[in-house]
């Protein structure tokens, strides 16, 4: 079983693929904690982040692994365990960044397609359902305004930081990860004709779950399951 959940920054597909994982009972895998952790290394090696011919240069030395420890998905690079390093925001726009360049997806895309190959697995991330897994079997297409993942953001981060956030910073860096996310020229964001579009932004997390709990490949698959045991 194959789920895909694409979407742009901030519209909460990690939390809902998260929770989709423990009620199908199938693995969760992050992606953009790959192309996170791919930027993590470049700004680590010093590279400048434009310059695609420094970092094809230096991306034979990026080795990526995740493990699931009490089913959480780690990331590591270089054997160093940076699932918590890779949140920052800065991290993400340089997987942003770096996620334009054909060898760093070729990396990554191939490390993801070989873990989906082994197990069921929920994903989430921009090119899912449209070039990782284009036979997967349930696509979701998973938005919500600017305005609302910002507000969403703010909170996250005042909340993380211990201080209030500029409304209009985070605006504009959510703006700018959706432009360079949508205009890429490979894999860019964007849904795939089979997909199930939900907007989250007046749903609460549960609604959201519960609605792709309904579509009909997912019950089916959830029926046989619960037949198997
Ligand atoms: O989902 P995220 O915010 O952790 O992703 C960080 C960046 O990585 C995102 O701005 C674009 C890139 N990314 C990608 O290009 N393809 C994916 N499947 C996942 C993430």
């Amino acid at each position: 079983m194959q789920i895909a959940i694409d979407g742009p920054s901030g519209s909460g597909k990690s939390t809902i693929a998260k929770m989709l994982s423990q009620k199908a009972g199938i693995v969760y895998m992050d992606t953009g904690a790959l192309y996170r952790a791919s930027g993590l290394f470049a700004i680590r090696m010093g590279t400048n982040l434009e310059d695609e011919a420094a970092i094809k240069g230096i991306i034979d030395k990026m080795r990526l692994e995740i493990k699931y420890i009490d089913g959480e998905q780690r990331t590591f690079l270089n054997g160093e365990d940076v699932t918590n390093a890779v949140r920052a925001d800065e991290v993400g726009l340089a997987a942003s960044a770096v996620g334009r360049f054909e060898f760093v997806r070729e990396r990554v895309v191939s490390f993801i397609r070989d873990t989906a190959s082994k197990q069921s697995v929920v994903m989430d991330g921009r090119d899912i359902g449209t070039v990782v897994l284009p036979n997967a079997d349930v696509k979701i297409f998973l938005t919500a305004s600017v305005d609302i993942r910002t507000r969403r953001r703010c909170v996250e981060l005042a909340a993380l930081l211990g201080h209030d956030v500029d409304y209009d910073t985070i605006f504009a860096q959510i703006e700018q990860r959706d432009y360079q996310d949508m205009n890429r020229k490979i894999a860019p964001l964007k849904k795939a004709d089979d997909a199930v579009e939900i907007d989250a932004a007046h749903l609460t997390k549960e609604e959201v779950v519960d609605k792709i709990l309904e579509i009909d490949a997912v019950t089916h698959f959830l029926k046989n399951e619960g037949d198997d045991e």
